[in-house]
């Protein structure tokens, strides 16, 4: 780097297992996170280096919102990824969340978890337009979140609100279960996708049913983790996912990954926003949905859940792809 001292941090991604897209509009919703992390490295400067070279800073929303909301406007960093980009599985909220610790730790500010996905869901918002905090959060505390879950479920982490929408962040107690992410390889930035559905929302009642009833949805999706019962949740994730297609996210090549997975799963959605990006599949049986997948031109991952938040790291392991 620049000879300046260095703080590097990390945070892993995330898949929503139910209620994207309505979570928008204040409706519950749960992610968990997963095995694959983001990784920085950063130090003072008074430009935007970027992996060694000069960039200009609005290349990077996310990055500029995170530093200029610490009192900075350069910042030399050093980032890489095992998140695929524009997949549905968090990796500008893990990269918001990574850079907001390690550049607090720099600056001897604050670095509790509620500072931090705050700053992250901060950037989420300038960056992406409308945004819920459901990513941002997850890919800070880690292990299993839900939002605006009703009294008594869960455990209160903190309250983000944003303009007319507030939404109550909880850590959620999710058992041990195997999903297969099967990734489109088609990359689908998130702001577009949530536009859409605004705008569909605004000019048909009929999409607002739809919300409301992903709302209802991931309400017994919750019930059915407590019970520990997967065949409902699963059920339910299918459930959810014909929603979000209706709502007019998902795409064919989403489907195929989904239809494939479904006779070896208990149940199988499109996860994050759609378009593109991935689906996730609830099964015992991972190496048959992996296979599925494969058939069908999709890149499947089997993912561990219970995956610590964002922390303090030493570096950046070498066997780290850049972004
Ligand atoms: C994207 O991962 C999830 C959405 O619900 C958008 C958001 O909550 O900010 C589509």
């Amino acid at each position: 780097m620049n000879g300046q001292p260095a703080v590097s941090a990390s945070a892993p991604g995330k898949m929503i297992i139910l209620g994207e897209h309505s979570v928008v509009y204040g409706k519950p919703a749960v992610a968990l996170a997963i095995n694959k992390r983001f990784y920085c490295r950063v130090s003072r400067s008074g430009e935007m280096i970027l992996n060694g070279r000069r960039v200009p800073a609005f290349v990077h929303p996310h990055i500029s919102s995170v530093i200029n909301d610490n009192g900075l406007s350069g910042i030399s960093m050093d980032a890489g990824t095992q998140i695929p980009t524009s997949s549905g599985l968090g990796s500008s909220a893990a990269l918001s969340s990574s850079l907001s610790l390690a550049v607090r730790k720099l600056l001897g500010k604050e670095t509790d978890q509620e500072s931090i996905a705050k700053d992250a869901f901060n950037a989420e918002w300038n960056a992406q337009g409308r945004a819920s905090p459901i990513d941002t959060s997850t890919c800070t505390h880690g292990g299993g979140v839900a939002l605006n879950c009703p009294a008594g479920i869960g455990r209160e982490l903190w309250r983000i609100s944003r303009n007319d929408r507030s939404w109550n962040v909880s850590e959620f107690d999710v058992p041990e279960m195997t999903f297969v992410v099967g990734h489109t390889g088609i990359k689908a930035p998130t702001g577009p996708l949530v536009e859409k559905v605004r705008k569909y929302k605004e000019h048909n009642r009929f999409a607002s049913d739809i919300i409301d009833e992903i709302g209802l949805v991931t309400l017994q999706g919750m019930n059915a983790i407590r019970r520990r019962d997967k065949e409902d949740l699963g059920d339910i994730m299918t459930r959810n996912h014909k929603l979000l297609s209706i709502l007019g996210v998902s795409c064919n090549e989403l489907n195929k990954l989904v239809n494939a997975s479904l006779p070896y799963s208990y149940g199988a959605k499109l996860t994050g926003s759609g378009g593109g990006g991935s689906m996730i599949a609830l099964t015992d049986q991972p190496e048959k949905v992996c296979e599925a997948i494969s058939l069908r031109g999709g890149r499947p991952i089997v993912v561990r859940t219970g995956e610590e938040g964002v922390r303090l790291e030493d570096g950046i392991p070498e066997t780290i792809d850049s972004i």
